[in-house]
């Protein structure tokens, strides 16, 4: 028997937007599903049009730009989902509708009053109507393995009856083990009717840390596609990490003959993407994507790495697309060596972007003397945004002590000219936030405040990451800067400018008096 192809249907845009503080905004899941599609996932389950007009717009722009993979859209079995998905997808150039129902006792008694043989016929009726919409209907039982087995393979049969294409065996509450969840499937396979012409799909939560090892006894077992997201984002304790089951069957080949399309050297950057827009950092002991997960700190392992590399190294780094840090540029660094190091990077830009990046990085280059490859990630990633500038910081200067008021005077531009206001707080980031406020016109609640190094040493650039609330909605924001209280204006209005835009809002009159 030959080498096997797995499918690899990613969900961070949809069960990983689920879970807290990961909730992006259309530009944020467009800039991620086109780097899904750079990584190479077959399908892309871009969101659940139904839930609100945000997210049918994000499915309908993926579904618009995103044009090698299958874009699949969640809906209840209900008309008013199936159709609200399917107006989402249909300009898709492979739409997949992926309709879901629970099937365990427990979901049927408490979550939807419904019998058993009631839920038959939601499933029934549901799938032909995606179906009259679309060639390709996915089926989720929810809950699959809390339910009842026998009543399982009922479900199944209809489903495949009614025309659904794939058949989805959720461990959502991420209850099973791989033995087990490896015996359902075989117990799937040898008795619903029909099941060799469908593709057996798995979805697995990480709530007893097992949903890789889950994923792939079920493959072993005849699943053939995995549902799978970004760094395990998801709900709860997340979901079965892609990058985890990629490099588990790529490593292990030897022990399970399969292969996915994905391309390993884009994980790193895929990892990185998601844990900048959201920021939501990856833990540093993160198999494959966690900074130390090729960090060898004990004398006895870093002299068998300098003896041989497979003494401690399962895959190297580069296989990821983890590079060695090293330094790349300094201040007389042309613009062409720039725009070549940003093509090794993967980011091939344009005229536009170049000269953009290259003020920044002259900029950067004035306050750093060492610019490191994660410095100019950081430049792609907070410098070239597509979120309209509403307001662009113009100066800044904060004072504060031990036993002082901190106080901050901030100077925002905006089309209507320069303007200045200053604000006192309990520290200097919150003196600029308020002085920021009062131009703005915005009222914003803080929520999260996250800082880190991107590089070494004094003169290392602080990235800050925030969410804020404005009008009882969060946003995200990120900024970056050698200085860590300009990093934290700076992402606090890059949350600002999210709500502007999301307004499509023409700038609120600056509060103070231009000066
Ligand atoms: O966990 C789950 O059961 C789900 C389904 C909607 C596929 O996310
Ligand atoms: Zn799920």
């Amino acid at each position: 028997m030959g080498t096997q192809r797995i499918t690899i249907f990613d969900t961070t845009l949809r069960d990983g937007e689920q879970s807290p503080g990961c909730s992006m905004n259309l530009e944020e899941k467009l800039q991620m599903a086109l780097q899904l599609e750079a990584l190479g996932v077959d399908v892309i389950e871009a969101g659940f049009p139904v839930a609100s007009d945000d997210d049918f717009a994000a499915v309908q722009a993926i579904a618009r730009e995103c044009r090698r993979p299958i874009i699949a859209a969640l809906c209840r079995t209900i008309p008013r989902d199936i159709d609200r998905a399917w107006e989402a997808l249909r300009e898709a150039a492979r739409p997949r509708i992926h309709t879901f129902l629970a099937t365990s006792d427990i979901h049927l008694a408490y979550k939807l009053q419904k019998s058993r043989e009631e839920a038959l016929q939601m499933v029934r009726e549901g799938i032909a109507r995606a179906k009259s919409h679309c060639p390709d209907v996915e089926f989720s039982a929810e809950d699959a393995t809390r339910s009842d087995w026998d009543y399982l393979v009922q479900v199944f049969a209809v489903a495949i009856e009614a025309g659904a294409t794939v058949l989805n065996v959720p461990d959502t509450v991420g209850y099973t083990v791989p033995d087990e969840y490896s015996k359902l499937i075989t117990y799937l396979r040898e008795r619903v009717p029909g099941i060799d012409g469908v593709t057996i799909s798995v979805h697995c939560h990480n709530d007893l840390g097992l949903a890789v090892a889950n994923s792939l006894a079920a493959v072993a077992a005849g699943a053939r596609q995995v549902e799978c997201t970004m760094n395990g984002i998801g709900e709860r304790a997340g979901n079965a990490a892609l990058e985890e089951v990629v490099m588990a069957l790529s490593v292990r080949r030897d022990a399970m003959p399969y292969c996915t399309g994905v391309e390993q050297e884009a994980i790193y950057r895929t990892s990185q993407t998601l844990a900048n827009i959201t920021g939501i950092e990856v833990q540093p002991n993160k198999a494959i994507v966690g900074r130390n997960a090729f960090a060898h700190e004990s004398g006895i392992h870093q002299h068998g790495m300098l003896s041989h590399r497979s003494t401690y190294e399962i895959m190297t780094p580069e296989s990821v697309g983890v590079r060695q840090t090293h330094l790349v540029l300094g201040k007389h660094s042309g613009r062409h060596a720039l725009a070549k190091r940003f093509e090794e990077l993967g980011y091939p830009l344009e005229r536009v972007e170049l000269d953009k990046a290259y003020k920044l990085f002259t900029k950067l280059s004035d306050q750093k003397k060492e610019i490191f490859d994660e410095d100019l990630l950081a430049i792609v990633r907070d410098g070239l945004t597509h979120i309209p500038e509403t307001y662009k910081l113009r100066a800044l200067q904060a004072t504060a002590g031990t036993s002082m008021w901190a106080t901050a005077l901030v100077t925002l531009a905006s089309e209507e000219g320069e303007f200045t206001e200053t604000a006192m707080g309990d520290g200097p980031v919150n003196a600029v936030f308020a002085a920021v406020d009062k131009l703005t016109g915005l009222k914003g609640r803080l929520l999260d405040f996250r800082i880190h190094a991107i590089t070494g040493g004094a003169d290392a650039v602080g990235e800050v990451f925030i969410q804020v609330e404005f009008d009882g909605v969060a946003h995200g924001g990120k900024g970056a800067s050698t200085d860590i209280v300009e990093a934290s204006v700076r992402a606090y209005l890059n949350a600002a400018n999210k709500v502007l835009f999301s307004r499509r809002a023409t700038a609120v009159p600056l509060a103070a008096e231009a000066r």
